[in-house]
């Protein structure tokens, strides 16, 4: 499975990453089936396929129950292989859910985390946010605390798993990494994908399925993650699920997405080159925004490329 940088730092992640929360809670759930938390052999076997399928990023929170003992458990042993990423905000009673962004409460989740999950560092913190993002980030001191954990080492990156766009905009400036929803079907945090990829914040994705509504059909689930890796700043994808066969057919679309895309950014450069002898360096895109902009514009990169050349004006070599 490639790994993408997360952001600015030096941790390298897996494009696909195991979302946890169906191996510690199963009840106030958005999930389209009622499920059982799995034994400890499926747990075992889960993670195991992650493993071998070259997924290094786990994501958990205190919020989802016994997740993160679970993985603590697992993990013994195991800990230097994996990046985790855990949160920190939301208290889930196993009926509702409460909310504590202070600074005494932010730091203490994060030791409870630490010891839960068996270790003396955390790759990735998130503020779990209850919908009120801007007031979490600006006002509740819980970012601040996180920072300030960062820099006793505690905690790697920190950030927030944000519901709106202002949170997540805010986030693409003050945060290492921002965790927000986005599949074929809701796009709306757009702006916020373009903003983080300007500033270095990492983007991991939840609900790239719309937490088990969008993949139905190996279809809509091809759609989902051709639209989610076609976007900028995208360091990794959370898939939840208990299935390892679930597991190992979404890591083998993601990576035929990913290598369509960059086989056609290798022919679309190409073309470029030979037809116009300019490279993207020249044109001041990413290679990811070319992609983006340009692969609807033609059956084939040669197509895209011939209307990039007719909408700028440019002059084909062979008529200079
Ligand atoms: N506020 C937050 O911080 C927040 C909120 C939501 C999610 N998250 C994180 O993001 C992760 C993913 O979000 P999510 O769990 O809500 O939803 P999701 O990843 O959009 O969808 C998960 C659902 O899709 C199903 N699924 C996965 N692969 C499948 C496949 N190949 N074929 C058919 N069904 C498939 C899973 O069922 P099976 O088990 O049957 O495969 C599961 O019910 C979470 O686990 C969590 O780590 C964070």
């Amino acid at each position: 499975m490639m790994l993408r940088r997360l952001g600015r730092s030096d941790c390298l992640v897996s494009a696909v990453a195991l979302g946890t929360v169906k191996i510690g809670r199963n009840t106030a759930v958005r999930y389209p089936r009622p499920f059982a938390l799995p034994d400890d052999a499926a747990v075992d076997r889960l993670l195991g396929t992650a493993r071998e399928l070259g997924i290094n990023l786990l994501d958990t929170a205190p919020a989802y129950g016994s997740s993160e003992e679970r993985l603590g458990r697992w993990l013994r042993g195991r800990r230097q292989d994996w990046v985790l990423c855990t949160k920190c905000g939301e208290e889930f009673d196993g009926e509702r859910s409460r909310f504590d962004f202070s600074p005494a409460h932010t730091r203490a989740s994060v030791e409870r985390s630490l010891r839960r999950l068996g270790t003396d560092y955390l790759d990735i913190v998130l503020l779990h946010s209850d919908g009120d993002d801007l007031a979490i980030l600006e006002s509740s001191g819980a970012l601040e605390t996180l920072i300030e954990l960062r820099r006793d080492g505690l905690v790697r990156a920190c950030g927030i798993s944000a519901k709106t766009l202002p949170g997540a905009l805010a986030a693409a400036r003050c945060c290492d990494v921002a965790m927000l929803a986005y599949n074929s079907e809701d796009t709306s945090m757009a702006p916020a994908l373009a903003a983080c990829a300007a500033n270095g914040c990492a983007v991991l994705v939840k609900k790239a399925f719309g937490s088990g509504h969008l993949c139905a059909t190996p279809e809509g689930l091809r759609q989902n993650l051709a639209t989610i890796y076609a976007a900028p700043g995208i360091a990794s994808v959370v898939i939840g699920t208990l299935d390892p066969s679930h597991l190992r057919e979404n890591v083998g679309v993601a990576e035929g997405v990913m290598g369509e895309q960059m086989l056609w950014i290798e022919r679309a450069s190409a073309y470029l080159n030979k037809r116009y002898g300019l490279s993207l360096e020249d044109v001041g895109e990413t290679e990811v925004d070319f992609y983006r902009r340009w692969h609807d514009q033609g059956n084939t990169a040669e197509e895209a490329i011939e209307a990039f050349g007719e909408k700028y004006d440019l002059q084909p070599i062979e008529q200079r």
